[in-house]
């Protein structure tokens, strides 16, 4: 039995690193793990332009503990709006590395998303020119269809339609909940990816629902049932390329998850590296967690891989049950079984 694991340096390719008091306090547990992360845009207001994106930069490496290397891949929030101009500017200025495709209302922050696809077509023709990734929230937002079904009808109705349109657009599916986004990979082997969450290889919806409601739990896409956990678990286990880590990890104080109407996402950026060892072991595939969490990524997004490393060994990690921030507490994702390997 091994009894440590040392892994090229991990990168997450999808962040939410907030703004403010909340940004230095949950920057420090990516930066301590992680050498890279794809940064989602979307606070409040959005980050939409490269200028918007430069000072969000600012921000984080400002927010950076003293010595730490971490290297934030920053991204455009699109709008209706978006100039395909900006665009190719903020993809040649090294800094921003994909386009993130919010349906307008789909999640935390997506009010200025997209609600007409024609609109932004002009973008997406931009972007597959200069080959800058598309990161999309697979969702639609159709009040008429269940929230369990929207990554499969966005997958029919929203992505299958723009990559038809635009066959050359590289398309990152991200967050991925359903053996219906595993089939589309399967089935699409030319300009597609999936991220994979830590807690959707975890969690299925009886975690949320099931001998009362877990607001900490609760995340957007919402966890689905069982068959779905274990389609995501064979995907990021088999060492598909096309298959890689972004955690979504997604703070809100408790006092924003525990209210009448909570907020959705799950804080998993401290145990990560330790959950999926656990995942990995479980499914006999230690051997592959490399690939998922360091290689398959960087060769996706065009990127060289870490050529540093990080070493877990076989204990069990400790960790509170939240950080504090000035913001108030922050719950860290408890992932409901021993785990027994910690980052050293
Ligand atoms: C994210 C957030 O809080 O910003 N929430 C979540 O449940 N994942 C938004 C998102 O990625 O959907
Ligand atoms: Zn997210």
């Amino acid at each position: 039995m091994t009894d440590t694991l040392t892994l090229r340096r991990p990168d997450d390719w999808h962040l939410h690193l907030r703004d403010g008091d909340m940004l230095r306090a949950v920057l420090p547990h990516t930066a301590a793990h992680f050498a890279r992360a794809i940064i989602m845009p979307n606070l409040v207001p959005p980050v939409v332009t490269l200028s918007d994106a430069q000072a969000y930069h600012a921000r984080i490496i400002a927010a950076l503990p003293e010595g730490a290397a971490f290297t934030p891949l920053m991204t455009l929030y699109l709008t209706e709006d978006t100039d395909p101009d900006d665009v190719e500017a903020a993809h040649a200025s090294g800094l921003v590395h994909a386009v993130k495709l919010y349906p307008a209302g789909a999640t935390t922050n997506s009010a200025s998303g997209v609600t007409n696809f024609e609109k932004v077509a002009p973008v997406f023709d931009r972007m597959a020119a200069i080959g800058l990734p598309l990161c999309t929230h697979g969702e639609v937002t159709d009040a008429d269809v269940d929230i369990f079904d929207r990554e499969a009808v966005f997958i029919d109705r929203v992505l299958d339609p723009i990559r038809r349109q635009h066959p050359d657009l590289r398309v990152v599916m991200e967050h991925i909940t359903t053996s219906n986004a595993v089939d589309y990979i399967h089935a699409n082997d030319t300009n597609i990816a999936a991220t994979i969450t830590t807690h959707h290889l975890v969690i299925n919806r009886n975690h949320i629902l099931a001998g009362g409601v877990k607001p900490h739990y609760y995340c957007l896409p919402v966890a689905k049932r069982e068959s779905h956990r274990l389609a995501l678990r064979a995907a990021a286990t088999s060492g598909d390329t096309r298959f890689f880590l972004g955690t979504d990890s997604a703070p809100h104080t408790d006092a924003g998850k525990l209210q009448a109407c909570g907020c959705a996402g799950c804080f998993t950026a401290p145990n990560t590296l330790s959950i999926l060892a656990e995942v990995f072991e479980q499914e006999g595939a230690l051997e592959q967690l490399e690939a998922f969490t360091s290689r398959n990524g960087p060769a996706f997004y065009g990127l060289p891989v870490n050529e540093d490393t990080i070493t877990l060994t076989r204990q069990a990690p400790s960790y509170p049950r939240n950080i504090d921030t000035l913001d108030g507490p922050v719950t860290i994702f408890d992932p409901d079984m021993p785990l027994h390997w910690r980052v050293t």
